[in-house]
């Protein structure tokens, strides 16, 4: 069986990648610190696809770990590099710790890579290298905009440095997907995201509203240029977002790839507002949502929506689910997770 390292792989993302590639016959092989995600992620895969990845307990920044781990799995095909810290206002509170993680994360993976032979890399890249563009929807020929934050700059500097490290190096290769904005859960409700603490995300936030434990989504802002006045993302099932990953690992060692980097939009090609994403959570849920009209939040953009063209046509991969579809999923996972958090109390009782 063909062998992926996917660093991060406990995460958000990444679980549900891990899910994927089981499914498509690969077997993923996972570094995660746990900084940001939870052991118990590897029951849920197990449950959803019969089978409990390897597992390595190791941060990415120690390059000495990674030199073991590698040397172990030196037959792996390609590397899926999730594995950094995300939150964008916290990396304005901290830069070094940012460009510490993202950054040597990275080139520790780079190096490992040359070292033992490991010639294929997805990396886990943002919309926010485009800022604000001019034209919508915006395509990867959109020149990058100056970072709004070190963690949108650790973004843009790794696409660099796999650039570089990728000239000097021949035998790499290398996909940067640029994910516009992830959310739902797995459809089995086994695996979803975590978020540490208050959500800044908008989807998390609508759900743990829902629940009960914030009390009202406070909405940032309708005065945009947009059609009610909320700003428009490009918001993709993570299930969707995870088959990506698959479909560039079988691209980057096909015949048909004859570029050693290539990079791609991953977003469903399609923008929703704020009020809109919440007007699908309570027809899909039948649950009514309690929100208010707030001011805007700083460093927000107005609106932002990918063409996927290259994605559908290079790479055969299309967003498939639809928004009603994913914002029950992501309901259903916090339903599940309430109910564990619960037990779990009831149990430590
Ligand atoms: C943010 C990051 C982006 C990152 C992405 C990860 C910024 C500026 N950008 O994108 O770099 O890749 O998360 O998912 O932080 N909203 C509300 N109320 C809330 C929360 C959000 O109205 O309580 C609105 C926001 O104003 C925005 C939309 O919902 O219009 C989406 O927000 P969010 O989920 O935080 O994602 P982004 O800001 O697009």
């Amino acid at each position: 069986m063909k062998k992926i390292i996917i660093t991060g792989g406990t995460g958000y993302i990444g679980s549900h990648t891990v899910v994927e590639f089981i499914n498509a016959g690969y077997e993923p092989i996972i570094i995660d610190n746990l900084s940001n995600s939870n052991i118990n992620v590897l029951d849920g895969i197990e449950k959803i696809t019969g089978k409990r990845p390897t597992f390595y307990k190791a941060d990415v920044t120690d390059n000495f770990a990674m030199d073991k781990i590698f040397y172990e799995n030196d037959d792996a095909i390609a590397v899926v590099h999730f594995a950094a810290s995300k939150a964008v206002g916290e990396s304005v509170q901290k830069p070094l710790m940012y460009y510490r993680n993202n950054l040597n994360g990275l080139i520790n993976i780079l190096e490992q890579m040359e070292k033992h032979g490991v010639n294929g890399l997805v990396f886990s890249s943002s919309c926010t290298v485009y800022g604000q563009p001019e034209i919508l929807p915006v395509t990867e020929n959109t020149p990058f905009a100056k970072a709004e934050s070190p963690y949108g700059n650790t973004k843009k500097i790794s696409e660099e440095i796999i650039q570089d490290t990728l000239k000097a190096t021949p035998a790499l290769k290398a996909i940067a997907l640029r994910y516009f904005n992830p959310i739902g859960a797995h459809p089995s409700a086994y695996i979803g995201e975590l978020p540490n603490g208050t959500p800044n995300n908008l989807m998390p936030y609508i759900t743990q509203t829902a629940i009960g434990i914030r009390e009202c989504l406070s909405v940032f802002g309708n005065d945009y240029n947009t059609p009610d006045g909320t700003p428009i993302r490009d918001y993709i099932n993570v299930v969707d977002l995870a088959k990506a990953h698959v479909a560039a690992v079988k691209y980057l060692n096909s015949h048909k790839n004859d570029k050693q980097f290539d990079f791609f939009n991953i977003g469903t090609g399609k923008g929703s507002t704020v009020l809109e994403v919440i007007n699908s959570f309570e027809r899909s849920t039948g649950v009514k949502l309690n929100y208010k009209i707030a001011g805007r939040r700083a460093g927000d953009i107005e609106k932002v929506w990918a063409d996927t063209t290259k994605a559908n046509k290079v790479l055969g991969w299309k967003a498939e689910k639809t928004l009603d579809e994913t914002t029950l999923s992501a309901w259903e996972w916090e339903k599940r997770l309430r109910v564990k958090s619960e037990e779990l109390i009831v149990k430590s009782h």
